[in-house]
């Protein structure tokens, strides 16, 4: 069948496509991802200095320089994605709530990037959030870049933190530099590519792009002396010891480059933008439920990954963020909505910053659009153009880490009660698990992060007419139960309990590591894995 849609040259959709890198940034709070996003955009287009903010303490004043910046560059950002070009490419990069917004909103984002830069603290290693967030990564099969930042203070060796990702998350290290000091001393790099020295010279508070100088090894060795010498020697042991740098292996993500710097001194940050160009996956056709692949010429075609609601709170108001998959999107298109097959209207597609909006026209495979006013799409719809029709595969549901029992407070109030809880699993706002034991009129709430209890209890409340009181569970390990018949082994032990997710899944839950550890002594034939994510 020939593909239908408005007329747009395919060379022009395969084009857009390719200048495309759509990455997120995983990493845990304060290892510094928004110094690190504002030093990145510093780099883009036409930036020289764009006065950007370093620091918590003056982070109030980012929202207006974002702006400042996005009217003077061109630079477009919305709440879900920062959008700014570099060279002749596109550089789409999703935000990943962390601190008390963690949530499976989190997780999410992660099915709609191509990429992920994990950015580490030159001081702590790989940290809690980073590395559930790479569980992600991995189980989706994401390459990583792996950023080692704050280099211009004291921190743990180069070499401790390489060996980390190997013993830890068995993930070679692939180093393209090696810091030429050690941290707090931060000198330069060594381009593990060319053999030469990169050195950076600071510029006050890093708020201009730091200007760099490439030398060779001799007169690296002359200026630099032992700390060079010390470079090259545990950058060849690294290397000697399957850290050679090896693109299918950053692609298959089994590996990962690993970069050394300062986003707030700005060093190293532009050597991450030219690898994100020069290696990271553009955006590629997309499988649908079937397992065909709709191409990036074919007609638009688009997949919801976040709802946001009450992001203007003078109207009720429900902006849905979806990543285009193929084709062009152009504003004021009427595509259908595949889960309802109802068409939708697109005349208010924006980009969404706090309270400011700006306009989109037109986005290509890899971008992000918000659709405003957006009552009608929930998480995981696909949205299309002309035909073939398509509906790509839902999203994940991740492994909770959350619970508590809800019941309505007024019990005359169930059957609203149960309605809406329909909803929110629907929608995946939060995961519902029950047991014949708990009944059904109490199900148990499951969550990637608390916040999306209080999102499940106000939506009950302020759409349902339900006020819920909510019970937390002592519960903080889950596991997949794959032996349904061994289900009142953990019931009848008191150390734990199963309950079952809309999904199928049977989820055994206990309060720590301790418990899942008697049990499994207790029974070693105990059939239960680690449950990161299910379609
Ligand atoms: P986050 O978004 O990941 O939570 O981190 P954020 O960028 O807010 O950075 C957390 C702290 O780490 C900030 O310090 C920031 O200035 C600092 N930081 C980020 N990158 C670097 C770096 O490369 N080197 C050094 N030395 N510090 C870095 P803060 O104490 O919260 O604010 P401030 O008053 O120090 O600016």
């Amino acid at each position: 069948m020939t593909p239908s849609g408005p007329t747009v040259s395919t060379h022009d959709v395969v084009d857009e496509a390719g200048r495309r890198r759509t990455f997120a940034v995983i990493s845990h709070p304060d290892a510094g991802k928004s110094t690190l996003t504002e030093a990145l955009a510093l780099h883009a287009q036409v930036l020289t200095s764009a006065g950007a903010v370093h620091g918590k303490g003056n982070r109030r004043g980012v929202t207006s320089d974002w702006l400042e910046m996005e009217r003077a560059r061109g630079i477009s950002i919305t709440s879900a994605t920062l959008q700014f070009g570099y060279g002749d490419t596109v550089i789409n990069l999703l935000d990943t709530p962390g601190h008390a917004d963690f949530s499976e909103d989190t997780y999410r984002v992660l099915a709609a990037v191509d990429s992920a830069v994990m950015l580490l603290d030159a001081a702590k290693g790989l940290e809690p959030q980073t590395l559930k967030l790479f569980d992600v990564c991995r189980y989706r099969g994401i390459p990583v870049i792996t950023f080692i930042n704050k280099w211009d203070r004291p921190g743990r060796e180069a070499l401790d933190l390489c060996d980390e990702l190997t013993e830890r998350i068995n993930l070679q290290p692939m180093p393209l530099t090696w810091p030429v000091g050690v941290a707090g001393h931060f000198r330069g790099v060594l381009d593990a590519r060319t053999g030469e020295m990169v050195r950076y010279d600071r510029t006050a508070g890093g708020a201009t792009v730091a200007p760099e100088h490439r030398m060779d090894a001799d007169r690296a060795k002359n200026e630099e002396g032992t700390d060079w010498i010390a470079a090259k020697e545990e950058h060849e042991l690294l290397a000697a010891s399957g850290g050679e740098f090896d693109h299918d292996r950053f692609i298959d993500a089994s590996a990962t480059p690993v970069l050394f710097g300062s986003a707030m001194l700005n060093f190293g940050v532009r050597h991450l933008l030219d690898l994100l160009v020069e290696l990271a996956p553009r955006p590629t056709p997309r499988a649908d439920v079937n397992g065909d692949t709709r191409e990036l010429d074919s007609p638009f075609s688009a997949f919801v990954f976040k709802v946001q609601t009450g992001m203007d709170r003078a109207h009720r108001d429900q902006v849905a963020f979806a990543r285009v998959c193929s084709g062009k999107f152009e504003r004021g298109m009427t595509v259908t909505n595949a889960t309802t097959g109802r068409p939708f209207a697109t005349k208010y597609v924006q980009q969404v910053f706090g309270q400011e909006r700006s306009t989109v026209d037109e986005a290509f495979p890899g971008d992000v659009i918000g659709l405003v006013n957006a009552t009608a799409l929930r998480v995981g719809d696909t949205l299309y153009d002309g035909k073939p029709a398509v509906k790509f595969p839902g999203l994940p549901s991740f492994a909770p880490a959350h619970f508590a029992i809800a019941r309505p407070k007024d019990l005359s109030r169930a059957k609203q009660f149960r309605k809406g809880v329909d909803q929110l699993e629907s929608e995946g706002v939060v995961q519902i698990l029950r047991s014949d034991r708990r009944g059904d009129a109490t199900p148990v709430f499951a969550a990637v992060g608390p916040m999306q209890f209080e999102v499940a209890t106000h939506r009950l409340e302020a759409e349902f007419g339900t006020a819920v009181a909510l019970d937390r569970m002592p519960y903080s390990i889950v596991r997949r139960l794959t032996d349904p018949a061994q289900r009142n082994l953990i019931d009848s032990s008191r150390r734990g309990e199963v309950l079952q997710r809309g999904d199928g899944a049977l989820l055994a839950l206990f309060t720590d590591q301790t418990a899942l550890g008697v049990m499994r002594r207790l029974h070693p034939e105990l059939a239960v894995e680690p449950l990161i994510a299910s379609t």
